[in-house]
């Protein structure tokens, strides 16, 4: 009988003494494969602990390259090389350089989902987990925030801070339109609508539950509800009904992220056996990108 693939990412992962780490957005079968399961925050602090020799990241290009950040020495696989976030790509340095010389009292704040050469030039990086605690530890009432526009909206209703945005954005979530909310709504009228911070305001505005993608679980341990709706990408209900398997969930129609369906278990096969695709970023920008990476852990999670 062939070799399952599962049992052939087992037998490799030992051979090569890797770790799988997979974003809450990753297919089902990925997820089932991974040693580690969570979001940016979360995966970034795995990455920064493992004593694997070899990191397989599934999950977008940007939290591939924080995983290489924090670990210089370490080999760090990316399976498709074309899992890539859209909104990452909506940022440049010489952009962020630009607004530094313009504001020069203020701090900047970088979403981690930007390349490592943006966060190269952040004073600290967050995640929506902690935007709001990242923009609240800061000493200067004035930021520059960058690239999620919607997620600066967010920070600048729980702070005194005045925030700059970039205008970048999520295609996926900005998508996520109140009117689909609403039918949701009329559809379950008992479900709690939980949303990601990167959606629009007015999605946010009526919204019971603003949450990063761990932060919904959370949210749904601590509920007394039965149902949700989910305003955040699709593949989130499969975390969801796996650990709570009594509760009912509701995806948004059309809520897909791509890219993020780019890896799959066969290129992760690949990827163990070739050794490759493998990320590499220079050592200067490493080094750079890799103060403001610590500094956001350093905070901790905001939900
Ligand atoms: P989380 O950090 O909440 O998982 O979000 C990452 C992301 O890319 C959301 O679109
Ligand atoms: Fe990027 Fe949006 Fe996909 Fe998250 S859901 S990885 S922000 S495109």
């Amino acid at each position: 009988m062939p070799m399952q693939p599962q049992e052939r990412i087992a037998q490799l992962k030992k051979e090569r003494n890797a770790v799988i780490l997979a974003h809450n957005y990753q297919l089902p079968e990925v997820q089932d494969v991974a040693d580690f399961v969570g979001d940016s925050l979360g995966l970034a602090m795995q990455a920064s602990k493992t004593e694997a020799d070899v990191i397989v990241f599934c999950g977008v290009d940007f939290m591939a390259q924080s995983a290489k950040v924090l670990n210089p020495d370490k080999t760090v696989l990316h399976p498709d090389v074309n899992a890539r976030c859209p909104m990452a790509a909506m940022c440049d340095p010489s952009g962020i350089r630009m607004l530094k010389k313009d504001f020069p009292r203020a701090e900047v704040v970088t979403y981690v989902n930007t390349s490592a050469e943006c966060k190269a030039e952040s004073d600290i990086c967050c995640t929506s987990s902690n935007a709001v605690k990242v923009v609240n530890s800061l000493e200067s009432d004035l930021i520059i925030f960058t690239p999620d526009e919607n997620l600066a909206n967010y920070v600048q209703r729980s702070t005194d801070k005045d925030v700059l945005p970039w205008p970048g954005y999520c295609p996926t979530h900005d998508a996520i339109s109140l009117e689909k909310i609403q039918k949701l709504k009329d559809k379950y009228p008992d479900a709690a609508v939980v949303v990601h911070p990167e959606c629009r305001p007015e999605v946010i505005d009526n919204a019971d539950a603003v949450r990063s993608t761990e932060g919904m679980l959370n949210f749904v341990r601590e509920s007394p509800k039965t149902e949700f709706i989910i305003g955040t990408e699709k593949e989130m209900l499969h975390r969801l009904h796996k650990e709570f398997p009594d509760r009912q969930f509701y995806a948004v129609p059309g809520a897909v992220c791509p890219t993020m369906k780019l890896i799959t278990l066969n290129n992760i096969i690949t990827s163990l056996e070739l050794m490759g695709p493998e990320i590499t970023l220079s050592p200067e920008i490493m080094a750079k990108a890799r103060a403001p990476l610590e500094r956001m852990m350093a905070v901790g999670r905001g939900d």
